[in-house]
């Protein structure tokens, strides 16, 4: 039976989800494939952070992962566009198949990375990176292929989402964040989930994907919900993505949307896409947009994938 070892870059919420939800589906991912999965190293900054049991496999120099010539996989789950950048494309370029769930990097990167033909070669996976467990990436990516895509409409950021559903019901922004962030939907700094900067690092991913091109994440405008007045039941942030004959005009707004529309009623956290294609017509993608598990278990689906394709071509 083949060995594949991997290597793990970060090990906090995302990481030790994905770790967990590996370990459950271990058996039944070996047999199906006929191979071992081995876990070889893990990269953080501080080690005392890791469980007592993992501490052994902490490398303190990432090249002592990346560059090990025996590790095949890289599950890349630390925060913001650098030093993670860099360390996917080093991994990348000593071969090994990348599976992030990092949307900065993935966003801020990607005309370098799809010029190093990471996307072609699929050897980059990044399903946990927008939408948490929702399962848009992969399918648009299939979808943008056999269909033509219209237009993307979608509630990117749950925080954001959880927010305003707590002012319609009466909350003001600052109790509603409050709330948030004591049931840890939001971080003590809020400013990348409420100034729509992770919304638009998504957006631009799945703009990139619907439309084959490379917006920059920066040159999408984005709304604040800071200073947002009169939220009602159906107001909501929306990241659109449509393609006319000036170009994808992408954009992060906040909308009041009618009560017949299929984003209308997402409710708190939950994350939700609608993908308007030219032969299928309406598609609507909705779950959990982030946490451990949901967004581990998409790092489980990249690997399934990742395999499927590793055994077409061996
Ligand atoms: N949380 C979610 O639900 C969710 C959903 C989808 C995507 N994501 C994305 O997944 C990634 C991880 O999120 P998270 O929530 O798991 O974050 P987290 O809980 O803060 O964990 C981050 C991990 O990365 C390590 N790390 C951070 N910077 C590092 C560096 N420069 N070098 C080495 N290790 C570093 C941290 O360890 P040390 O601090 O010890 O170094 C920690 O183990 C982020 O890019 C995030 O945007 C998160």
């Amino acid at each position: 039976m083949k060995t594949i070892k991997y290597g793990m870059l970060g090990f906090g919420t995302v990481g030790s989800g994905f770790y967990a939800c590996l370990l459950e589906r271990k058996d039944m991912i070996e047999k199906r494939f006929g191979v071992s999965l081995e876990l070889s190293a893990i990269h953080v900054r501080r080690v005392e952070a890791l469980p007592t049991h993992l501490q052994s496999y902490h490398v303190g120099q990432v090249d002592e992962m990346l560059e090990r010539e025996d590790i095949a996989i890289i599950f890349e789950c630390i925060n913001g566009v650098e030093p993670a950048l860099t360390y996917v494309k080093k991994a990348l370029a000593h071969g090994k198949c990348v599976i992030s769930a990092n949307k900065a990097a993935i966003a801020h990167g990607w005309e370098e990375l799809s010029q190093a033909i990471a996307f072609e070669k699929e050897l980059l996976r990044f399903e946990a990176s927008v939408g948490g467990g929702i399962q848009v990436v992969e399918t648009l990516k299939r979808l943008s292929v056999a269909d033509e895509i219209i237009e993307i409409q979608g509630i990117l950021n749950g925080t954001t989402n959880y927010i305003l559903t707590k002012m319609s019901g009466g909350k003001s922004y600052s109790e509603a964040l409050d709330d948030a962030q004591r049931l840890g939907y939001a971080e003590a700094d809020p400013y990348a989930d409420v100034a729509g900067v992770d919304a638009v690092n998504k957006l631009a991913i799945l703009s990139n994907i619907a439309f084959n091109t490379h917006i920059r994440p920066d040159t999408i405008p984005r709304a604040s919900i800071e200073s947002v007045a009169d939220v009602h039941a159906f107001t909501k942030v929306i990241a659109t993505s449509v393609r006319d004959e000036r170009g994808i005009c992408a954009s992060i707004a906040v909308k009041t949307l009618d009560h017949s529309h299929p984003l209308a009623r997402i409710e708190g956290v939950t994350n939700a896409v609608l993908i308007k294609t030219k032969n299928i017509g309406d598609l609507v993608f909705s779950g959990p947009g982030a946490g451990s598990l949901a967004t581990g278990t998409s790092m489980v689906m990249d690997l399934y994938h990742w395999l499927e394709s590793h055994k077409k071509g061996e």
